[in-house]
């Protein structure tokens, strides 16, 4: 038996990924820049054992379905040359599935333990094209602070990976999220993006459009101008769900107090707080500020009627292996 036990923090994109390219493993239509948070993380052990008959995974203390582990753990092994099955043990100390990034945590967390399980000693390069092959935003948990992936042109995904821009502790950002919803989303990401050029009319757009959104974006990162990169995330996200919305059959993610929270992070702009939105395929609200406005910005958002929690984090480290 071999084991090894990694922990990933998870990411919300400022500039959004939403859409494939053709090819295998998540080949991204557009390219992201995201920012991997300090207090959502998942933590998942791998087990490499020859006693097993199948893979087998546990989420949260319950049993996971394996139909998208073990194509995963197969590109694993192929690489390993093993054909050991893997019992995999995995904690998110957040809710699952609802918006909150538990894909691009919980693949990144797998890609680093299974790796490590299975005797392989990656690059982060390496480990951020293989954690893509699990869901597309985990390529970005691999690193730490602010990141970018890159959408790629090759058919091999070889050029599909993310890198860092800045480390967390280059230029403190705060996130405030606003939990209006608990509950699993209905329609996750990779089936509400999948065949996007066939369902939205907007598609095209916006994938005409993210060169310049990411390259505005770079600039204000590098000024660290928080206005620009507030603005423009609250730009990525209002077009992501413009997208959504237009997809046949509609994406609907918001509940109305995503709406209430929305409104209120504006309420609290105009009255001179530098906060703006983001909003990922899901119901909850996530406020970007400078560290210093977390406190009010919390206070504020956790007043707005339906929201049913509030957590502040900072930015936070790359993908590291557990004792
Ligand atoms: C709205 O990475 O979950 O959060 O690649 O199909 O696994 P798959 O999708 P996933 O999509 C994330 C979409 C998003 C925006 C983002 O994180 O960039």
């Amino acid at each position: 038996m071999t084991q090894a036990t990694a922990r990933a923090h998870s990411n919300i994109a400022l500039i959004k990924y939403w859409g494939k390219r053709a090819g295998p493993g998540n080949l991204p239509a557009v390219g992201s820049i995201s920012v991997t948070l300090d207090t959502l993380y998942t933590d998942t052990r791998v087990v490499f054992d020859p006693a097993l008959a199948a893979d087998r995974a546990q989420l949260d203390d319950a049993p996971a379905d394996t139909t998208r582990l073990t194509p995963f753990l197969d590109l694993i092994r192929q690489r390993a040359g093993i054909d050991t099955r893997a019992a995999i043990v995995s904690h998110n100390n957040f809710p699952t599935g609802a918006g909150l990034a538990s894909s691009a945590s919980g693949f990144a967390a797998l890609t680093l333990a299974a790796t490590r399980a299975a005797g392989l000693d990656l690059d982060r390069r390496e480990l951020s094209m293989l954690a893509r092959q699990g869901s597309g935003s985990a390529a970005r948990s691999i690193f730490g602070g602010l990141v970018e992936m890159h959408r790629g042109e090759r058919d091999d995904g070889s050029d599909a990976y993310a890198e860092p821009i800045l480390a967390p502790e280059d230029w403190p950002l705060d996130v405030v999220v606003a939990i209006t919803d608990t509950a699993s989303k209905k329609i996750n990401s990779s089936i509400g993006m999948s065949n996007l050029d066939q369902r939205s009319d907007y598609y095209d757009a916006w994938v005409a459009h993210s060169e310049s959104d990411l390259a505005g974006m770079r600039e204000a990162i590098a000024a660290r101008d928080f206005e620009t990169l507030g603005a423009l995330s609250e730009m990525s996200c209002l077009k992501l769900h413009g997208l959504m919305l237009s997809t046949r059959p509609g994406l609907i993610y918001w509940n109305p107090a995503t709406v209430a929270a929305m409104h209120a992070v504006r309420d609290l702009r105009d009255a001179g707080t530098p906060v703006y939105f983001t909003i990922d395929a899901g119901p909850q609200v996530k406020a970007l500020c400078p560290p210093s406005h977390s406190a009010e910005v919390a206070r504020a958002l956790a007043a707005v009627p339906g929201v049913l929690d509030t957590r502040r984090t900072g930015l936070g480290p790359a993908a590291y292996l557990l004792p």
